[in-house]
């Protein structure tokens, strides 16, 4: 499976099996996680067995959850875009967990924060999780924004269209899906609108347009 299909096979994953990731794909995920932090100037982490996250004293907290005990932790230095290049980083580690048979969800409500699980360093904050495991059940569904809903632009070109069908199948929080694409002069104009989570959204919603469209990220207009 490819990062093209993994866009319409991955859907928000809260129940996982009680079973540990390979070590080979540990190594795997790390890789990945080693190169969008050179690569985005970020510190994601990636913690494994912490069963503290979603319970507590053995029972579950969060009442969606079971089994959520490794996740991503979407970090880096305070700037003006760091949550969009979270979302954009965070996009890029589900999408390959789904081409190893893995599921995710993306967490930035219901979770415990376990601040000895991680490293912050001086002036980094973070934004979310991202929790990763075997899936444990089958695909939900979930309502969806139109192409006309989120698509602005005259005289498309197809790969704007497939890009804008990529960017409605990812996630974003509490399905809100509050960002628009522009087509203008051969760029795209991403912008987001008002409410939580709206700006990690947004790099989510660009990272899943790329890899539809078939683009690199200098086809987004300032
Ligand atoms: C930034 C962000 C934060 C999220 N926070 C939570 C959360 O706290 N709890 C939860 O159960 N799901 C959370 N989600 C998952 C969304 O509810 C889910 O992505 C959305 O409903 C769309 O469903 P899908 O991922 O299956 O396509 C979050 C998703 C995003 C992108």
């Amino acid at each position: 499976m490819n990062l093209k299909e993994a866009i319409d096979s991955r859907h928000s994953i809260r129940k996982y099996l009680n079973v540990a990731i390979e070590q080979e794909k540990v190594d795997k995920l790390n890789e990945i996680i080693d190169e969008l932090n050179k690569t985005l100037d970020l510190h994601i982490q990636l913690v494994l067995n912490d069963v503290d996250v979603s319970t507590k004293n053995g029972k579950p907290k969060y009442g969606a959850f079971e089994n959520a005990y490794n996740y991503f932790v979407l970090a880096g230095k305070r700037c003006k875009n760091l949550n969009e290049k979270l979302g954009y980083a965070g996009e890029c580690l589900a999408l390959n967990c789904v081409t190893m048979g893995l599921g995710t969800c993306f967490v930035g409500m219901s979770y415990t924060n376990n601040k000895d699980k991680y490293v912050l360093n001086k002036g980094e904050s973070l934004d979310l999780v991202l929790y990763v495991g075997y899936p444990n059940g089958t695909r939900g569904t979930r309502k969806s924004k139109t192409y006309d809903d989120v698509a602005k632009g005259e005289n498309v070109p197809n790969w704007f269209k497939d890009g804008v069908n990529a960017a409605l199948k990812a996630p974003t929080a509490l399905n809100q899906q509050k960002f628009t694409l522009e087509y203008k002069n051969g760029k795209v104009k991403a912008r987001y609108g008002l409410g939580v989570y709206t700006k990690t959204d947004l790099g989510i919603v660009k990272y899943n347009f790329e890899i539809g469209a078939g683009v690199d990220s200098s086809i987004w207009a300032d």
